[in-house]
């Protein structure tokens, strides 16, 4: 069962949460969080706020001055969260310092930790909600922004036979992939008219697009036999409906289509236990979304 959109009645005791992006009307987090609430037993409000491109810290101490307990950050802030919770009078978690993005954001007094669950959340949905396999996969991860730097390290720990990064700017994605490189584990970086030519080295068994193409109802572009048999297409930018990544995807052959849906849930759980010390179920949340999805 889920909650209503809007905000339960509260008082001015009730600790208030957001989310900062631009776009974010359509974000379905104050949904999910409402919902994590009423099912925890938590008192707590969780709305949206839009934040100017150039203007997220500025937002952030809005919110803060209002009471703002803690957020999520979406595109395109999680580097500029980053950066807030950098400061020395800030703090960050290990997973956050390693990806360089924050989704998570917690106030403690004066200061903000900030926290990723993105890696946490992909990671569960993949392998608890849909039972993929990491370890010796060839994994692409199409996007070198905040959304791919999060879930990087986590990636990279599962022991893919191969990761590559491609990216409409080829320079970003090779920054990224030198960066995230291990001696046991080289990362390759590349812009999208490359990848025929990584297609040589093999197709790819889990394909993930972490670019925001999807926003703007687009994709990138998919080669012919980019997906080995039995491939996994994943679009971490949750939309209603089948995104245009997941249409080309299952045009050239991708064997299992999934929506970022279950990664928001995921993630969005992680950032509620941070904030509230209690991890929310996910399972009757995730199917109540994907029925308001089907209707
Ligand atoms: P986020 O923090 O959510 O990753 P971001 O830092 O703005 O947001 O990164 C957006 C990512 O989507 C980038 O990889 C971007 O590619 P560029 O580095 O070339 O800008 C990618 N992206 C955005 N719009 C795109 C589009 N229409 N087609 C392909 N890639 C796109």
């Amino acid at each position: 069962m889920i909650a209503p959109t809007t905000a339960p009645k509260t008082d001015s005791k009730t600790d208030l949460y957001a989310v900062f992006g631009n776009p974010i009307a359509h974000s379905l987090s104050p949904r999910i969080h409402t919902a994590f609430a009423a099912a925890t037993g938590q008192a707590l409000r969780y709305e949206t706020r839009l934040a100017p491109r150039e203007g997220f810290v500025e937002a952030w101490r809005v919110f803060v001055a209002q009471g703002g307990r803690g957020a999520n950050v979406t595109v395109p802030f999680k580097e500029d969260a980053f950066r807030l919770c950098a400061r020395p009078e800030n703090a960050l978690s290990e997973r956050a310092r390693l990806s360089g993005a924050v989704n998570t954001l917690c106030r403690e007094g004066e200061r903000v930790f900030g926290d990723n669950t993105d890696g946490a959340g992909l990671l569960r949905d993949l392998e608890g909600n849909l039972a993929a396999r990491l370890a010796g996969r060839r994994v692409l991860l199409l996007g070198a922004g905040g959304a791919a730097r999060g879930v990087l390290p986590p990636l990279r720990a599962r022991h893919p036979a191969c990761l590559c990064i491609a990216n409409r700017t080829a320079e970003k994605a090779r920054a990224l992939a030198a960066e995230f490189s291990t001696p046991e584990l080289p990362l390759a970086g590349c812009g999208f008219a490359e990848l025929p030519t990584i297609l040589n080295e093999g197709a790819f068994d889990i394909v993930l697009n972490a670019t925001a193409a999807s926003l703007a109802n687009t994709t990138p572009p998919l080669p012919p036999g980019l997906f080995a048999p039995e491939a996994l297409a994943y679009d971490m930018m949750y939309g209603k409906g089948q995104t245009p990544f997941l249409k080309a995807a299952a045009e050239i052959g991708a064997k299992t289509l999934s929506d970022g849906l279950g990664m928001l849930v995921e993630q969005a759980a992680e950032s509620f236990l941070l904030w509230r010390g209690i991890r929310p179920e996910t399972r009757a949340i995730l199917e109540g979304l994907r029925a308001l999805d089907a209707g």
